[in-house]
Parts: C-alpha cells; structure tokens; sequence
C-alpha cells in the first residue's frame, strides 16, 4: 500500500467518521468491505449491493455483522 493510497484512505476514513451514517444506509459496489465495517458501526440497517459474490464473501468475513445485509446484483440492472 504506497504512501499517496494511505493517505487518501486515511481522508475517506476521517469523512465517514464525520458523516457518521445513520439510519437505513445502502452501500452501492461494497467490495471486499473496507467501507462496510465502518458504517456498520453506525448505521441502523445496512445493506450492501455487488455483483461479485466472492466480493462479498471477502466483506462478509471482514465485517463479521450478522445485521449488515448482502444482496449480488448488477447496480446497472438494478437501476434499470
Ligand atoms: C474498487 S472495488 C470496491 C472497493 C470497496 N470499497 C472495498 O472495500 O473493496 C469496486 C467493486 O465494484 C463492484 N462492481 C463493479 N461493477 C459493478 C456493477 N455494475 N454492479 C455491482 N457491483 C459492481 C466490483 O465487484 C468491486 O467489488
């Protein structure tokens, strides 16, 4: 993980933190999770949309939140 990575990850972490999401939140191409654990700290529901399942199953593992919901779809099926 090069320097200029951390540091932007360190400023999305900050803006989360700063949001701290509530209520219903959904989570558009969760991916492995490295947003999902945070916002399952605040959010009352959340639901988190991929169309990678293995995607998912990496972030399931990650999370480990029996409250946050997983749903694989295409975002752009979904939109349709
Ligand atoms: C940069 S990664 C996600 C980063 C994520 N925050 C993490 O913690 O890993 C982008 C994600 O978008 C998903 N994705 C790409 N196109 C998509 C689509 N049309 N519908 C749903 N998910 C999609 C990929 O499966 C991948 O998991």
């Amino acid at each position: 993980m090069n320097a200029g990575w951390r540091t932007e990850l360190e400023e999305v972490v900050q803006a989360l933190d700063g949001f701290a999401l509530r209520g219903r939140v959904l989570e558009l191409a969760g991916g492995t999770g490295i947003w999902t654990k945070q916002l399952a700290q605040t959010a009352a529901e959340l639901t988190v949309v991929d169309a990678s399942p293995e995607m998912l199953g990496i972030n399931r593992d990650r999370v480990r939140d029996p409250y946050v919901r997983y749903i694989t779809a295409d975002l752009f099926e979904l939109a349709a």
